[in-house]
């Protein structure tokens, strides 16, 4: 049946090892239609296999009302078909707008389109996608400075009554699924991540004050190995979302390696050792829902285009080399995982 999936996908090790923790990817459309190769990396490694972009609003509602589900159909059927896990990126973000929503500029208009769009993609996927990022990256960048909340058209014309909105309408479109807030820049160490963490509780609580419903706070898991994992702040900031009901997943890990040495392996062994460090302050707090990095090789990623490695080296953000071999990073995360 899977060679029916997706021909040329290699089966030898079609399922995974059975793990305590889920281990997932962010899977791309492009590449999971292109490349049988590196799709089957996901089949043979992982727990749950979810749409990188393809839920994004711009690849959803490109024009008002016209819907394109195709894509993020063809990869959340992949992973049931495989008898996989999946998640769904995500309903309310600053980025990936097309240019109709970037042109709303009324309060009102801003309240229909989101909650229109909100109803319409969970009534599409109803309980095939088991949970959701409802709002993605709303704390802001720096929010001694510029916060708490992000800059954002959502934020523009609806203030932070958007984040009220999305949930109220995710709550009642997808009644049996994980609600989630999802951010980035939540487990290093420094006043700038101290803001961010209690910017982040604040807004569970403020949620919860008004009777709607947080399940997760998805931690992302971006990381500079230049900057300090928090060991201590990452466990209290989880063991306080705990403390309010809160449970957490790990989403989209990869390395921004830019400022390491050039040498590969030298490289790949500092990199595996930061995850080691952010894994080993989460889990000393308490078990995530799921651990996932934001695609599975160093062939696709979004870090070269932002953040090229300084000293000319292509960057090696994720858990297999170009070349679909496991590095350390691989090893690292299954330890923390394995039952
Ligand atoms: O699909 C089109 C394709 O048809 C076209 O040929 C190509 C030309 O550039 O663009 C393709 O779309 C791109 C898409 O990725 C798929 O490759 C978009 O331009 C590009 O903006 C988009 O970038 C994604 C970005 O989010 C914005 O949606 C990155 O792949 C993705 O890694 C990144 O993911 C974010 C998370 O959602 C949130 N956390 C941070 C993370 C990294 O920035």
């Amino acid at each position: 049946m899977l060679a029916g999936v997706l021909p040329g996908i290699g089966l030898a090790n079609a399922s995974p090892a059975k793990r305590r923790v889920p281990f997932g990817a962010a899977l791309e459309y492009r590449h999971f239609i292109n490349d049988p190769d590196y799709t089957a990396l996901f089949v043979n490694h992982c727990d749950m296999i979810f749409p990188m972009n393809a839920l994004k609003w711009d690849a959803l509602q490109g024009a008002p009302g016209e819907f394109n589900y195709l894509p993020a159909e063809g990869i959340v059927s992949f992973a049931e078909t495989l008898g996989r896990g999946t998640y769904g990126h995500t309903f309310v973000w600053w980025n990936a707008l097309p240019a109709w929503v970037e042109k709303i500029d009324s309060a009102a208009k801003a309240e229909e389109v989101l909650v229109s769009h909100v109803q319409n993609v969970a009534a599409h996927f109803a309980a095939r996608v088991p949970s959701w990022d409802v709002v993605n990256e709303v704390v802001a960048h720096d929010p001694v400075n510029e916060g708490p909340w992000r800059d954002s058209l959502w934020m523009r014309l609806l203030g932070p009554s958007h984040v009220d909105i999305a949930f109220a309408a995710a709550a009642e479109a997808a009644p049996g699924a994980e609600l989630a807030i999802n951010d980035y820049d939540l487990e290093f160490r420094g006043a700038r991540y101290d803001a961010r963490r209690t910017a982040m509780l604040d807004l569970v609580r403020r949620l919860q004050d008004k009777g709607l419903r947080v399940d997760t706070v998805g931690i992302q898991g971006h990381l500079y190995p230049e900057v300090p994992i928090g060991h201590e702040e990452l466990e209290r900031f989880i063991t306080d979302l705990k403390a309010l009901g809160v449970g957490y997943r790990i989403t989209e890990i990869d390395v921004i390696d830019w400022k390491l040495p050039r040498d590969a392996s030298r490289r790949d062994d500092m990199a595996a050792e930061h995850v080691g460090n952010f894994l080993d302050a989460a889990f000393s707090a308490e078990l995530p829902r799921s651990v996932s990095t934001w695609g599975l090789s160093d062939r696709y990623s979004w870090i070269p285009d932002v953040m090229p490695h300084r000293r000319g080296g292509k960057n090696r953000p994720l858990p297999f080399d170009e070349n679909l071999k496991p590095k350390p990073m691989y090893e690292v995360i299954q330890r923390y995982l394995a039952s």
